[in-house]
């Protein structure tokens, strides 16, 4: 039994990612939640698992990377972002979001310059990430939201550490959230 994994280039290969999306956040069930109306980035990578042929053949499970120049407490910092962690439902608790969690962070370790990864997540995730290495960034986060520079509050920012370790403090992300 062979699993495929690519990362691919993230405009390229959203048709592919698209119907896995539709399928975890359904449009009208995402506009109830309150995050259901941020603007979000695009991604520039992503990272997508193809489970193997037979019942569960297709795609099934997608990471979203992104590298975005952004400040910590006012000094330039180069950050990896996380973001649009799906697992088809048919496939979850099978390893899958693990393996493509990985796949970033090592795709992230190769573009040198990143200092450290962030993601944004929902309470009844800290846990998943936690026990996967990422820590809780308890300071503020400032992103862009319709032109304007916002505090970003809709999800609860993690971070995996590469060279900095930022726990407390002001991060802005110079951009959309992701
Ligand atoms: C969160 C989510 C991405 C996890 O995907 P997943 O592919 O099921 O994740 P994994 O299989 O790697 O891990 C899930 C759990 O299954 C367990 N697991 C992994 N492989 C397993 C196996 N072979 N047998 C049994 N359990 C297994 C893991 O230990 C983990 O448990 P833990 O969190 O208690 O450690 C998925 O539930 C999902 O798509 N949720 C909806 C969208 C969402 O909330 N995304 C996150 C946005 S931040």
């Amino acid at each position: 039994m062979s699993i495929e994994i690519d990362v691919l280039n993230g405009d390229a290969s959203w048709p592919v990612a698209k119907p896995l999306f539709e399928a975890v956040w359904p449009a009208d069930a995402v506009a109830k939640l309150p995050w259901g109306h941020v603007e979000w980035a695009h991604a520039d990578l992503r990272v997508l698992i193809e489970a193997p042929q037979g019942s569960q053949a297709g795609l099934a499970c997608h990471v979203g990377i992104y590298f975005r120049h952004a400040t910590w407490d006012g000094r330039k910092v180069q950050i990896g972002g996380i973001g649009g962690v799906s697992t088809r439902e048919d496939c979850r608790r099978q390893g899958y979001a693990s393996l493509a969690l990985d796949a970033a962070i090592q795709t992230m370790r190769h573009h040198e310059a990143v200092q450290f990864a962030l993601l944004f997540c929902e309470p009844h995730n800290f846990a998943f990430y936690q026990s996967r290495g990422w820590h809780p960034f308890t300071g503020e986060v400032y992103a862009e939201q319709k032109g304007a520079r916002v505090r970003f509050e809709a999800m609860a920012p993690f971070v995996f550490d590469f060279s900095r370790k930022p726990r407390q403090g002001v991060i802005d992300l110079c951009g959309l959230p992701w």
